[in-house]
């Protein structure tokens, strides 16, 4: 913040929109993302997976029955696991009408999808990579996936938010990814613990619960050189909390509510 040539356009403490502006909108569909552009986000979370015939999508349960149709689509599919479902099987079902009937019709996303309706809204991309215990290999096809669309590998000014920042609750798989994509920033999601912090140097975020940092932590990783963003914050009250704690970024179901903190700080 003390640099003079800080792009004040740029917001203090990054917004992002978590699942996209879910609050509003089916989370992980392209109206979610269509709505976090409406609300001027400048960032917006999404969870990626593998379907059975290997393509990534973009949902957050790794069981299809919370946000989508697919018990009534294909009855007695066991256990309705992502992994379990082609993507010609996934494009059948609705991923918007649990939300509210006016989203009827919406579908699972491909991850491409995804990058191309982010990118024609200019919004920079966090990218959950859900479960990967459940995908071996995924952080390749990511990878792979972000070769063939190379605009999102190109780095920023360092005083600008990053275009893509890739994040994981499995650190190892946070690891592998930071191997292939060295020079796209990395996030370990959930609490590293203070005396472990210097051990994950290599990344350039730790991102927690808002309900499990203070001053003092967000402090000792910003000493050991990492940023924090936290996570689901939706009251203005832990939002001013967490921004008091002097944290980098407000994952958000509400990126309305968050810029309007943000700018009030
Ligand atoms: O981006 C942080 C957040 O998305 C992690 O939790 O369960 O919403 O994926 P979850
Ligand atoms: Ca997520």
């Amino acid at each position: 913040s003390a640099d003079p040539g800080r792009d004040t356009r740029v917001p203090a403490v990054l917004d992002v929109a978590h699942r996209g502006a879910s609050a509003y909108a089916p989370e992980n569909t392209l109206a979610a993302i269509d709505t976090a552009r409406d609300l001027r986000a400048t960032t917006v979370e999404i969870d990626v997976q593998r379907t059975r015939d290997g393509e990534l999508v973009v949902i957050h349960d790794t069981t299809l029955t919370r946000t989508t149709d697919a018990e009534e689509v294909f009855p007695g599919r066991g256990s309705y696991a992502v992994a379990d479902f082609t993507l010609a099987e996934l494009r059948r079902l609705d991923a918007g009408s649990w939300f509210g009937a006016e989203f009827a019709g919406e579908r699972v996303p491909t991850f491409e999808e995804a990058l191309a309706r982010l990118a024609r809204h200019r919004l920079n991309l966090l990218l959950e990579v859900k479960s990967p215990d459940l995908y071996p290999g995924i952080e390749a096809d990511i990878a792979d996936t972000l070769a063939e669309h190379s605009s999102w590998l190109k780095p920023r000014p360092a005083w600008k938010w990053p275009r893509l920042t890739i994040q994981s609750f499995d650190w190892e798989s946070v690891a592998r990814s930071h191997e292939l994509l060295p020079d796209v920033p990395h996030g370990l999601l959930g609490l590293v613990p203070a005396e472990d912090v210097d051990d994950y140097a290599w990344a350039d975020q730790i991102n927690p619960s808002h309900t499990v940092i203070d001053a003092d932590y967000v402090e000792l990783v910003h000493e050991a050189g990492l940023e924090v963003h936290t996570y689901t914050v939706n009251e203005p009250d832990d939002m001013r909390a967490a921004i008091d704690a002097g944290v980098d970024g407000i994952i958000s179901d509400r990126p309305d509510v968050a810029r309007r903190v943000i700018a009030e700080e």
